[in-house]
Order: structure tokens, then sequence, then C-alpha cells
């Protein structure tokens, strides 16, 4: 299988071409898009039409295809040119889309509170991260990107089915050099010996974190960071507690992400006994949505920013401590 360059410095979309075996991330919208493997002779169906992988196979990761209106004859689909249907757009798994698609096996965590991780930790290539529990890797993936194309991520999960399908992923995705996967009660035993005093980075996403942080302790460098994951308030108190000892420059955080909403929108100019206001004929400008049949002999358009009328809310805090020197 053809991979996604974990190497920063190069980049990974619009460079690459898409080869048999790839996970592409087929984008309809930003909230409609799925990861789906290429096979030669696979066929993706969906509202646009059909989608041939055959016609995937060469084009550059980025490419716009469409699809044909159906039927099963070779070269129905549209391939590059417009065809009988709509058309889709074909995304390299970068992590930040592989969040939005993965199955989730667990709760994971979400690119806002992903990108304060990865800038906290003060994560570059080259560095050692130890994470537990391993969930659905979804932060796993951001980690690796970080630290590619010479550091390593190990990650531990306890629940042998979990750690066994989250390996799988990052073998589709390429980045089985940058990850080691392992089966192990990190809240029980700790982290294994082996990285002991190796690690810059340690991340936990663990029911009960302060079981786990003096081996965090043992296993980080002397500049090394944490950070511990938790949805709820008491686990942090718990976690901060346990900090105390061996930790210092202790900081929680919450983030809570606003989307907008951005929308081309069609502005009619219209000058009518309807559209006054007051006792002289007005001037109004009116917002349509493209397609809207008006018979105003003026039209422009113009961008509508407004907040998303459902906004995610808590996802959980953030804690990260530095290790006493
Ligand atoms: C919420 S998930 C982690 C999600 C992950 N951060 C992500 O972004 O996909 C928590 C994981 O911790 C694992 N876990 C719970 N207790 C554990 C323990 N004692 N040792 C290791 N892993 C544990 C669970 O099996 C679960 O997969």
């Amino acid at each position: 299988m053809t991979m996604v360059p974990l190497d920063p410095s190069s980049k990974p979309t619009s460079q690459r071409r898409i080869a048999e075996g790839d996970t592409v991330v087929v984008y309809e919208r930003h909230d409609a898009m799925r990861a789906v493997a290429v096979r030669a002779g696979g066929v993706l169906q969906n509202r646009f039409g059909v989608f041939r992988h055959d016609d995937w196979i060469g084009r550059p990761f980025g490419s716009k295809v469409f699809g044909g209106g159906g039927g099963s004859s070779k070269g129905g689909g549209g391939g590059g040119k417009a065809g009988g249907g709509g058309f889709v757009h074909l995304l390299a798994p970068t992590p930040e889309l592989w969040t939005l698609v993965l199955s989730h096996r667990t709760q994971i965590v979400y690119i806002a509170d992903i990108s304060l991780v990865v800038a906290y930790l003060e994560l570059v290539p080259g560095c050692v991260v130890l994470e537990s529990g391993t969930g659905s890797g979804s932060l796993t993936t951001s980690l690796a990107r970080a630290v590619a194309p010479h550091g390593q991520v190990h990650t531990f999960d306890f629940h042998e089915q979990r750690a066994a399908s989250a390996r799988e992923d990052f073998e589709k995705n390429g980045l089985s050099s940058l990850i080691t996967v392992n089966v192990r009660d990190v809240q029980g035993e700790g982290f294994p010996e082996e990285h002991c005093g190796a690690a810059d980075a340690v991340f936990l996403d663990l029911p009960q974190p302060w079981l786990a942080i003096p081996s965090v302790g043992l296993m980080l460098k002397k500049d090394g960071v944490l950070c511990s994951f938790s949805p709820c308030i008491e686990q942090v108190q718990r976690a901060c507690e346990a900090m105390k000892t061996s930790f210092t420059d202790v900081r929680t955080f919450e983030i809570l992400l606003r989307n907008y909403e951005v929308r081309d929108v069609a502005l009619k100019s219209v000058t009518s006994d309807e559209a006054c206001v007051g006792p002289l004929p007005q001037k109004r400008r009116m917002l349509t949505t493209p397609g809207e049949n008006t018979d105003c002999s003026q039209r422009s358009s113009s961008i509508l920013v407004r907040p998303c009328s459902s906004a995610k809310g808590h996802t959980g805090y953030l804690t990260f401590a530095s290790l006493c020197v």
C-alpha cells in the first residue's frame, strides 16, 4: 500500500497521486465525509451519483471528480469531467480529516483540544511521546504527525480489541513506523520501565489518571511535559492533587469552540411597494438563497458569516504540568 508521507517538510496532499490501497477521504461537504479504501473495480454510490475507484487511481489527492448518473457500464462515471451526477473531492487522510471520519470505538479527542495538546506538549519532529489510552486513535494520529519523521509515539490501552483496531488503522494510514500500540493496564502497572527518562511528553486520557501519574514522573525527561484529559472536574482535581509531588506549572484549560457558517448568498435590489417601509418608496437589499427565482433586475452575491445554530460544548479539561527539575 502506498502511504501519505508524514515528513512535515513535504506537502502530503496535492503532490501525491492516489494509488490502489490508499485511504481517501471522500468529501461532499464539511459535515459529510467518509473514508474509502481505494480498490481496482471498486464503486462508491452516493446522492451525487456513481463513482468508480478506477477513475480515481492516478489522480492527485484533492481532485474533484464527477459521478455518473448510474448504470454499470464501464466509463459511465464522469471521472474528471462533469457527467450525469454531481461531484465529490478526494482528499488525503490528514490527521485533521481522519478525526472526523474514523470509526468511534470510544469517545475521542477532537481537533480543537488536539491543537492545544500538540502546542503545549511542545511536540516537534523527533520527540518521543507516551500515550494512554489509545481509544480510537484520534489523538495518536496527530501526535504521530507532529513527531514525524524520526520521532515515536508509544500508545497503551488495556483493551485488546481496541488496541488491535487502532493498530490496523495506523497501518492503513501509513503510520506504523511512527507508532507502537501496546496492550497494558497503565493505571495498574504504569508505563513500562524501558521508557524511563526517555519521554519528551506524556498524554493521559484515562478514567483515573491520578493512578498513572507517579509513573509519568519516572518516564519524562527533565524538561518533559504531561497532559491529562478528563471530562469531569472531579477527575481534574484528583489528578492535580497527584501532580503536586513531582510536577510544577500546573494549568487546566477548557476549550469551547464556536463554529461559524459561511454561506454565499444572492442579494437582490428591489424597488416595489412590497419592499417599502414608511411613506416613501425605498430601495431595499434583500437576501435570497442562490437559485431562488425572483424578478429583480439587479443582483449580486455576498458572503454571509454567522454563528452556527448548534455549537459543540464541553469536551473535557486539559491539564498540563511540567516535571520538577
Ligand atoms: C476515551 S478513550 C481514549 C480516546 C483517545 N484519546 C482518542 O482520541 O481516540 C479511553 C481509553 O482508555 C482505555 N483505558 C481505560 N482504562 C485503562 C487502563 N487502566 N490502562 C490502559 N488503558 C485504559 C480505554 O480502553 C479506552 O480505550
